[in-house]
């Protein structure tokens, strides 16, 4: 049974998990559980079992990262903002509807989706709490919003993203003038109150997240002045491309510590129209079934190839993937191809800790990859991981180790060690987290026996279309009962 696109956090504070579901994700999860997860009834178990070649030619849905950024800068942009493609995920549709609650209008009309923007400081007080269910891009950069307001919102999550640190982007927005109702409190739910009247700050990123620096430059919009960012490792630049698409004046230059990314204040953005290209990260579990289903040949087509995301694909290349980008163009600012994969034989690679920001997302399923590689795959550099829907270093080697993969967690390194056949015959504790599950569905098609994964559900957040797709290209994915 699928559930409520939107649950009201204020009764009932998260997703429920039943008490065994609780448990396990107790038992790989680091920080604390609240109290409020108690049970649920509708957990959506799903099996996948080795499958012929995939073939086709399809499309995944728009980018995530995109998809949030469109509609929150045309929230914020004068006029009418027309945005094509937008991913129709439940993680960006609590996006639309936080806009909407913040006085931006946003709404679908035909193919496009239309938001009605307030212009830079214009959004009003929302009647209520703002829930952004699972999704940490959506809270996270609506705070940088708030922040410039004269208003106090309360944000609240599901229990993963009840889990999830703040503080990396409450502390900057605190040195902007914006203030924690609950003082010291560093997870949801919470209440940010913003200023009108914020200062600009120089911030050197101490974890290297696109998403903090976003919420830092969306704040800076509203700032008295230039506020610079200064990344040591490049992160995904959608925020900076798109806020120029909207008028915004962006400079970036070599610093000392990396890269410095400058945003002019007291910002005027003007509505535009966006197209959102397919999503690299939805696309790569695609790719990675067909790369290890014998025989397959597929073509995904209009994908965001934008360098600061496409550290899987260059992973896979390593390991021996046929794998080709087509018809390379640019759409909207950023570049897209069609992505041609083919079944092939891989070996086992070193994934240095300098890719990890182009790659973040993509983690669980490369392991899936490297299940079926040869020899040993060594991921280094994922502290990260443990910040995401779920603690991914551990789910992820939880993932592998039930279904008979060699696999071991050194430090921040993920060590697989790659076999000619996958036992499978495990279930997977999903942990609420969307990649978890799809990344375990894939390592089931070449697997001996059925992977189980406990909850399908969240495939949602991010991937609405994953299973059809997936069974249209010839993949084996079946119910596998309820529990
Ligand atoms: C995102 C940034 C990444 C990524 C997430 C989307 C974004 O998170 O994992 O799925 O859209 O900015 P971090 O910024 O926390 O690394």
């Amino acid at each position: 049974m699928r559930r409520a696109a939107f649950l009201n956090i204020d009764s009932l504070r998260s997703r429920l998990l039943n008490a065994g579901d609780f448990a396990r994700l107790a038992a790989v999860w680091p920080l604390p559980l609240g109290s409020q997860v108690t049970h649920t009834t509708m957990s959506r178990p799903l099996a996948s079992s080795r499958s012929g070649p995939l073939n086709g030619v399809c499309r995944v849905p728009g980018d995530k990262s995109i998809s949030h950024r469109a509609l929150l800068f045309g929230a914020i942009a004068s006029g009418r903002t027309r945005i094509r493609g937008l991913l129709e995920g439940e993680d960006v549709l609590n996006t639309a509807r936080a806009v909407t609650a913040l006085g931006a209008a946003a709404s679908k009309a035909g193919d496009e989706w239309i938001v009605l923007g307030r212009g830079v400081g214009g959004l009003a007080q929302p009647a209520g709490a703002l829930d952004f269910g699972n999704a940490g891009t959506g809270v996270r950069l609506a705070m940088g919003l708030i922040a410039g307001h004269d208003m106090a919102v309360t944000l609240t999550g599901d229990a993963s993203l009840s889990r999830r640190p703040m503080a990396r982007v409450l502390k900057p927005l605190i040195q902007m003038g914006a203030e924690v109702v609950e003082a010291g409190r560093d997870r949801l739910p919470l209440t940010l109150r913003g200023s009108p009247n914020l200062v600009p700050i120089e911030y050197v990123l101490p974890v290297p997240s696109a998403q903090v620096k976003s919420a830092i430059l969306i704040a800076g919009l509203h700032a008295a002045g230039a506020t610079t960012i200064v990344e040591p490792e490049a992160t995904r630049d959608h925020t900076e491309r798109m806020l120029r698409h909207f008028g915004a004046t962006v400079s970036i230059s070599p610093h000392a510590q990396g890269r410095a990314v400058t945003i002019a204040g007291d910002a005027e953005l003007t509505a535009r129209d966006v197209r959102v290209p397919g999503d690299p990260s939805s696309a790569a579990f695609l790719a990675a079934a067909a790369l290890i289903v014998p025989g397959s040949d597929i073509t995904i087509q209009g994908v965001l190839i934008n360098p600061t995301r496409t550290g899987f694909y260059a992973t896979v290349r390593e390991m021996g993937a046929d794998i080709a980008f087509l018809n390379e163009r640019e759409e909207g600012g950023e570049p897209v191809a069609d992505i041609r994969v083919r079944g092939s034989r891989l070996r086992g690679v070193r994934v240095p800790p300098e890719r990890a920001p182009s790659m973040i997302d993509e983690y669980p399923v490369l392991a899936a990859v490297a299940a079926v590689a040869d020899g040993e795959t060594r991921m280094e550099g994922l502290q990260e991981l443990k910040a995401k829907e779920s603690d991914r270093l551990a789910t992820t080697a939880a993932a592998l180790t039930a279904n008979g993969v060699a696999c071991r967690v050194d430090g921040v390194c993920l060590v697989v060690q790659g076999a000619k056949s996958v036992p499978g015959g495990g279930r997977v504790v999903t942990a609420m987290d969307h990649r978890i599950a799809m990344a375990a569905l894939t390592l089931g098609f070449a697997a001996d026996r059925p992977v189980v994964i406990d909850d399908a559900s969240f495939i949602a957040t991010s991937f609405p279309t994953y299973e059809s797709l997936m069974t249209g290209l010839g993949a084996a994915i079946a119910s596998a009962g309820a529990t």
